[in-house]
């Protein structure tokens, strides 16, 4: 078992800790945040994510996972040392490094010898460097190790990875760093930093470009009468293509796609490589959060100026509590530019968003409602009572921009009922 620091407690870091923790690593998770850390430290935890609450009281309890405030209080004492800070898109779309950086500096005077520093954050080709440098040290390696949870299944994709990969030029330590991963079953890519790297952006804005395909397939579907669904099924049973990403929807979000398919972009343009098709992906998401908006609009009437939508659905995904780059927000954000006034429900129980009235039932958010917007495609929509919906709204029309509800039982109440892809 091995003493493990982790630098950044977030949706990666929390997850990585309390996961390692539970094979039976030894774990200090640091933050600079010291009210984060004070919760964690009582077994709070600050997200939602399944199961993370139950790993880290476990680890809690087992004397193998604590927290600290100030990243050179973990590091003092670890073999291994995991980089799990935001690299947020910097001003030119490539990714900010000053998060990277900063913890490295933090770390490197007082990580002991021969200690393993690994990037778990998404960072572009050639940070090994830059984090080598920041550490100031040549007795310590920097192993690159890019992370793939799913938000809102993370402990799950953690614990039972499609794949590890591992980035390095010291082979010692890329062994060390995959003996880490003890009694978890997974192939595992030992390559060199720069392809480590390269694999995590090259995965993402593959994932980006599905989602912006199958809703640029949904526009034509619309043009020339088709059904979505049918087409996504019949395309993902080819195994070459398959179900995953297939869905059609607002367009994606999050804290990950916006900022890794710019950093892409950038990335290739900066190397010399117009990455012309990624470019498309990128506009071709940011047209569908407007053809939803104009979709809402549209059912409205075209009458916008006072129109009042109620929504469901903030996150950008269901089963997680992240707002980051929410293309549901981003959407009612459009209609409120243009003088709509939105009420909103979301599960996950959200705080004020500017320009949003954000209410806690659904139904109150429809209520005086002309618009019903879908927008994040949480289950627990579909078994909503319609006719109490009916009854609340003032007018029967909904835009379900997730292809969640049942239509027909909509329709059947007399709703004028838009989808995305099929009529
Ligand atoms: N969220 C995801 O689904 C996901 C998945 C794969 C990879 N990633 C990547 O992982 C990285 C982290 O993402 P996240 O979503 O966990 O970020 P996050 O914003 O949720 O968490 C980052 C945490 O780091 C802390 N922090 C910042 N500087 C620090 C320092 N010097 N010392 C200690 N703590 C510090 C912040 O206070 C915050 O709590 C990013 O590069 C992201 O792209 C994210």
């Amino acid at each position: 078992m091995s003493k493990i620091a982790v630098i950044g407690t977030g949706y990666v870091g929390l997850t990585t800790g309390a996961c390692f923790a539970h094979v039976g690593h030894e774990v200090v998770c640091a933050d600079v945040d010291e009210t984060k850390v004070r919760r964690l430290q009582r077994g709070e935890i600050p997200i939602l994510e399944a199961g993370l609450d139950n790993l880290v009281r476990e680890g809690i309890d087992g004397g193998r996972l604590s927290f600290v405030v100030g990243a050179a209080n973990a590091a003092a004492d670890c073999e291994f040392a995991y980089l799990c800070v935001p690299t947020p898109q910097g001003a030119d779309g490539s990714a900010d490094l000053s998060y990277i950086e900063a913890a490295a500096r933090e770390i490197g005077p007082v990580l002991p010898t021969e200690a393993v520093v690994v990037n778990k954050s998404t960072v572009p080709v050639g940070s090994t460097r830059v984090v080598e440098r920041a550490l100031g040290r040549s007795d310590v390696a920097v192993v690159s190790n890019p992370e793939f949870l799913r938000e809102g299944s993370a402990i799950h994709d953690f614990l039972n990875p499609d794949r590890i990969v591992i980035g390095a030029e010291d082979q010692g330590a890329a062994v060390r760093v995959s003996a880490l991963y003890l009694g978890i079953t997974a192939p595992v890519i030992v390559t060199d930093p720069a392809s480590a790297e390269t694999i995590k952006y090259a995965a993402n804005a593959f994932l980006a470009t599905k989602i912006s395909f199958i809703n640029a397939v949904a526009a034509v579907c619309e043009a020339v009468g088709a059904d979505i669904k049918d087409v996504a099924l019949g395309m993902g049973y080819d195994t070459r293509i398959g179900h995953e990403f297939l869905k059609p929807g607002p367009g994606w979000g999050g804290s990950c796609f916006p900022k890794d398919t710019r950093a892409m972009v950038r990335i290739a343009e900066d190397a010399g490589y117009d990455f012309n098709l990624l470019k498309g992906v990128v506009t071709v998401n940011d047209e569908q959060l407007n053809r939803v908006a104009e979709k809402i609009l549209d059912v409205a009437g075209g009458q916008i100026e006072g129109l009042r939508v109620g929504a469901w659905g903030l996150t950008f995904k269901a089963r997680t509590d992240d707002l980051r780059e929410s293309p549901s927000i981003e959407i009612l954000k459009r209609l409120v530019a243009r003088g709509a006034v939105v009420r909103a429900y979301d599960p996950s129980g959200p705080d004020g968003i500017e320009g949003i009235e954000v209410v806690d039932d659904p139904y109150a958010a429809v209520e005086g409602a002309s618009v019903l917007a879908v927008l994040t495609e949480w289950d627990e929509f579909r078994w909503l009572d319609i006719d109490k919906v009916a009854d609340l709204m003032t007018a029967r029309k909904v835009v379900d921009a997730r292809n969640l509800l049942d239509r027909a039982a909509y329709v059947r109440r007399g709703f004028e009922y838009r989808g995305i892809g099929r009529a």
